[in-house]
């Protein structure tokens, strides 16, 4: 399963390509099952449809953790950094891991959750996050994670969508210097969601909670009540290759926050094979992904694909900034980190604060680094492959979406060239092109288009929960007959891959995911607001920024108040993370005679373009264009 060498890589590559059956077969053969599956594809992308390894049974925490017991038993799965650098750090060994799953998908089950149950997790990065991830994909329940920076009016909107009967959350949550009253969050989500019927309580922070009779529980309680019936075992629940293993929300740019859908077979092959081949993980390294489980990066690349790979996953509470800008840093030479994944964006922060906070830190132990999220500049990637990496440990930049399940384009470390800023070559299975606004092949290499996939590899969507509709729509209907990732595309001169952004309505604020539409809507929720236009616009740090042009009733007397009540509202609304960094009060904004927004004039003004607006003239009014370049932050 692992690759070894170039020629191999192309070797495993055309295979992929030419009998993927065969290939993926062969890989899937290496993960214990409890049965054999009977057809390894089926699919067509105008459903779309698409079934890995149907009549498949078994459980993925057995492949993440019983399977792995005999030999790696006393092995560290899990090492956790607590935010306080003076705290006591935690190791959790194979054995204690599956320990406390089975425990906990024991208390689970006590508390009324089933096979097939949608259970919302809303928790900050301590050990007991993955393992109720763990726990409900050993009992069957359909995981939900949402990240600990969403608003209460975000996690109604998922719950409600999930119909989530079940929560597990903490009373708060440590993130440098900062406490986030996670619970209290929940509360105040829970108004508008009475079909919840059980909200399980893990103590962190000790900050004063209420806890609703009849609804709340707490973590230790429910596991002290396990204990006292002697700890039964809890054997793994056996699922269908094809059954749900976790939904994950993420914007779009329409509408609401949509609900990936993962499923068991698939996931687990994608996950593990490619944490094995991206990184070249090797048995006994310490692996540092540097995302919060609350999005799909720390799904696959601290939680499922290290653990399948029986491979020592480090997590981290705090932030890098914390006590010091030199904190990742310190975590790699406390526990002589070989692989360390992380976002361009908190590398350009930690370029930000200087070389001082490097240089006294060892960092001998990195073998290979990686990054993801978002397209890396080449100062930052410079900075990162000299002072980090030495200038001997490979880079990957692995570009890969929720959709994706994991990495589909990158560099496989020592193995495949690496070029700076390009993700470079496909793994194999994965079928790529780039095609022109009519969703015409643009062949060849030295094009550049939008990006598509022409056949399923194992870790793809299977749906948007509640609504196959949208998935078709939004990912196999812009193109017929390929998967639509969103993305512009270069392809280079040798074929090498490189993604430059967004081509759709989404916005990439230090590698989170937001779309327009979704701020736009917040916006306008706030009194006053008549309308508004959100754009991205290129920012130092973050990627991008998120640039809003208002329109509000008359006049208001304090411009800077509004600004402020205004991002005070979309916090409310969707979560710190979407907070504009610009709000430009307008008069009017650019619209056609059919009322549609131009937002490439807006996009060319928020990145500080005023010459060349391009065409204007089919604009109702393109007076306001003028009005608008003056007021221009
Ligand atoms: C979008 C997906 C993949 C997990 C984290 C983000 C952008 C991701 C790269 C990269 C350039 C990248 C794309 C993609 N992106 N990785 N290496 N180079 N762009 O997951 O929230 O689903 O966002 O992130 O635009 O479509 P996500």
């Amino acid at each position: 399963m692992k690759i070894t060498t170039l020629a191999n890589y192309h070797q495993s590559y055309k295979e992929s390509i030419d009998q993927p059956e065969v290939f993926w077969a062969r890989v899937a053969e290496s993960f214990s099952w409890k049965r054999k599956w009977d057809k390894v594809l089926d699919w067509n992308f105008s459903e779309p449809k698409v079934k890995w390894f149907e009549g498949g049974k078994l459980n993925i925490t057995e492949n993440c953790l019983d399977r792995h017991i005999e030999t790696l038993g006393d092995t560290p799965a899990i090492i956790w950094e607590p935010n306080d650098p003076e705290e006591h750090h935690r190791v959790l060994t194979y054995k204690d891991l599956l320990f406390k799953v089975k425990q906990f998908a024991n208390v689970l089950k006590n508390n009324g959750v089933k096979k097939g149950d949608r259970v919302c997790i809303y928790m900050g990065m301590i050990p007991e996050l993955p393992i109720a991830v763990l726990a409900c994909a050993r009992m069957g329940a359909i995981h939900s994670v949402i990240f600990g920076g969403f608003s209460a009016q975000s996690i109604a909107d998922r719950l409600q969508d999930a119909r989530a009967e079940f929560i597990i959350t903490c009373d708060g949550a440590y993130r440098g210097a900062k406490d986030i009253p996670l619970k209290a969050v929940i509360d105040d989500a829970l108004i508008a969601c009475a079909f919840v019927k059980r909200v399980i309580v893990c103590t962190r922070t000790r900050v004063p909670v209420s806890m609703i009779k009849g609804r709340d529980v707490w973590w230790e309680d429910e596991v002290k009540k396990v204990e006292t019936q002697g700890n039964p075992d809890c054997p793994a629940e056996v699922m269908d290759a094809e059954d749900m293993l976790f939904i994950l929300y993420t914007s779009g740019s329409t509408g609401k926050p949509k609900g990936v859908v993962h499923t068991t077979g698939g996931y687990m092959v994608w996950t593990a094979y490619t944490f094995q081949n991206v990184f070249q993980y090797q048995p006994g390294q310490i692996h540092f992904c540097t995302a919060d489980i609350g999005w799909i990066t720390g799904h696959s690349y601290i939680v499922y694909g290290p653990l399948l790979s029986g491979a020592t996953s480090l997590m981290f509470e705090g932030v890098p900034t914390w006590p010091d800008a030199g904190r990742f840093w310190e975590i790699v030479d406390k526990y002589k980190v070989n692989i360390l994944y992380t976002a361009p964006t908190a590398i350009r922060s930690l370029m930000g604060f200087g070389l001082e906070y490097v240089k006294d830190k060892d960092l001998s132990s990195l073998q290979v680094l990686g990054t993801v999220g978002e397209p890396i500049n080449a100062e930052a990637w410079q900075w990162y492959y000299k002072n980090i990496g030495k200038e001997n440990c490979p880079i990957v930049d692995t570009w890969w979406q929720t959709e994706t399940g994991g990495v589909l384009i990158s560099n496989l470390a020592k193995i495949t060239p690496q070029k700076p800023t390009f993700a470079t070559l496909p793994l194999p299975g994965v079928n790529p092109c780039l095609v022109d606004e009519n969703g015409k092949e643009i062949e060849g290499n030295g094009v550049s288009g939008n990006l598509c996939i022409k056949t399923p590899w194992p870790g793809i969507l299977r749906t948007t929960y509640g609504d196959h509709e949208r998935c078709r729509l939004n990912y196999f209907a812009t193109y017929p007959g390929l998967y639509f990732t969103g993305d512009g595309c270069l392809r280079d001169e040798h074929g090498n891959y490189r993604i430059t952004g967004r081509v759709d309505d989404v916005l990439n604020v230090s590698g989170h995911r937001i779309g327009t539409a979704e701020v736009e809507n917040a916006i306008n929720m706030h009194a006053g607001v008549v309308e508004s236009a959100v754009v991205g616009y290129p920012h130092d740090v973050k990627g991008q920024g998120i640039y809003a042009y208002v329109i509000t009733e008359g006049h208001h007397s304090n411009e800077n108040q509004t600004r402020q009540d205004i991002i005070q509202t979309v916090a409310r609304i969707i979560g710190a993370i979407a907070k504009p960094d610009k709000i430009q009060f307008v008069k009017g904004l650019p619209k056609t005679r059919s009322g549609k927004i131009m937002r490439r004039i807006l996009r060319k003004i928020a990145e500080g373009e005023t010459s060349n607006l391009g065409d204007t003239s089919t604009l109702l009014d393109p007076g306001v264009v003028d009005e608008i370049k003056a007021g221009a932050l």
